[in-house]
């Protein structure tokens, strides 16, 4: 299908709407994506028609139930490209599945001495957890930092990297400073390591990225929200021989083989992590959101999206005062800058009087806050139905705000 922005937001009802301000322009792409109209259906739909609780009972809605979810497992893993030998574990989002890697493998493995490798551009879920980790493990945790242009210091991690290191946890791409990371190259560190590779995928899913028999990682964890899909909703993706050697997350039904006052048992992998009635509806509306991106023409949306980054960044630099963090040569298409002298929630309350959504704050990212020195910054981040014209206009209302605050 050739590539239309117009044709496509017709897809997104919500990006059709003017707000008090104006007409909205939807710049908060990297904390949630809009929904196409082919998944607010298929959620309703499977709600109207299909909908039952799933692996239960003997009845027709169960099977359809039970069907439509395990499909939509499969739809998962061929849209990430597993390997057959992978399993799609079922989670609330990346923040789940970066716990569920923390708890049932790390505080199953690692002991007092060993390390585990993150990044300074980590994202809080892929901190917090490995904190939790060390705490209960005596594990410690080592950072690698991050060039003055928001690409990471490779030098630096590889210097990281020594036998006692058991994890590799990275972000593909960074929600701060926009940075692709080069997950093959890190890949190929944690296996000469012998140590097991995790990757935050995020922000990198979105953006057709994400192929995890290319990237080589042993655990995958993105959200099916910033995928065009609903929340509450994600994948974990790992070697299922690992998943099935790690503890158990959450204890209750589906998951148990057997249970006895004596000895309870539990399944394999992917239901050892699936506890409890799981958000039927929203796997089944993630997987319709993975399809229409992978019905899109994906290389004109990648170069639309990297059109939209570059136009945003010639017309920021021109601002005056205006510091852009991250100017990675590969980056997903997001701007995070700050102001001297102006805080980044009085910039984004100005852009939303004209109807422009952008985040402002510490992005969940605060150590990375802190190597930058800034306490804050606002982010304009876009998606493949975001338009030139909305670039312009945003770069035209944040010129004015910021002549305004001056
Ligand atoms: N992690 C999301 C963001 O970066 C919420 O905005």
């Amino acid at each position: 299908m050739a590539f239309s922005v117009d044709d496509i937001r017709k897809d997104f009802p919500a990006l059709q709407q003017r707000l008090e301000g104006g007409k909205l322009v939807y710049f908060d792409n990297a904390a949630s994506a809009q929904k196409p109209l082919c998944v607010i259906e298929k959620a309703a739909d499977f709600y109207r028609r299909d909908y039952s609780n799933i692996h239960r009972s003997a009845h027709e809605l169960s099977r359809r139930a039970t069907v439509a979810f395990e499909e939509a497992r499969k739809c998962v893993s061929k849209h990430f490209n597993a390997p057959k030998n992978f399993t799609a574990v079922f989670t609330r989002g990346a923040t789940e599945g970066l716990n569920i890697v923390a708890r049932c493998y790390g505080e199953k493995f690692l002991k007092k001495g060993d390390e585990i490798i993150l990044s300074q551009m980590e994202h809080h879920a892929n901190i917090v957890p490995w904190q939790l980790c060390a705490m209960r493990t005596g594990a410690e945790i080592k950072a690698a930092k991050i060039l003055p242009n928001g690409e990471l210091d490779m030098g630096h991690l590889q210097s990281l990297v020594s036998p006692r290191t058991k994890i590799i946890s990275i972000a593909h791409a960074s929600n701060v400073l926009g940075t692709i990371n080069d997950v093959q190259k890190i890949s190929e560190i944690a296996k000469k390591a012998g140590a097991v590779f995790c990757v935050d995928a995020a922000q990198s899913s979105p953006h057709f990225l994400g192929d995890i028999s290319e990237i080589g990682c042993d655990f995958f964890a993105c959200s099916a929200h910033k995928c065009f899909g609903p929340t509450g909703e994600g994948a974990l993706i790992a070697n299922t021989e690992i998943l099935n050697e790690m503890d158990v997350w959450q204890g209750g039904g589906d998951m148990i083989e057997s249970v006895s006052w004596e000895k309870t048992t539990f399944r394999q992998a992917p239901e050892k992590f699936e506890a409890g009635t799981p958000n039927i509806a929203g796997a089944v509306a993630f997987a319709r959101a993975l399809q229409y991106m992978d019905s899109l023409d994906i290389p004109a949306a990648r170069a639309h999206e990297a059109e939209l980054l570059k136009r945003a960044t010639e017309l920021l630099e021109k601002i005056e005062g205006l510091r852009i963090l991250g100017n990675a040569k590969n980056k997903v298409p997001l701007i995070s800058f700050a102001v001297k002298n102006i805080h980044h929630n009085d910039i984004s309350t100005m852009l939303d009087a004209n109807g422009i959504a952008v985040r402002s704050g510490h992005h969940c990212a605060e150590p990375l806050m802190n190597a930058l020195g800034v306490s804050g910054s606002c982010r304009a981040s876009f998606a493949f139905y975001n338009t030139l014209e909305e670039v312009e206009f945003f770069a035209k209302k944040l010129r004015s705000a910021v002549n305004l605050l001056s």
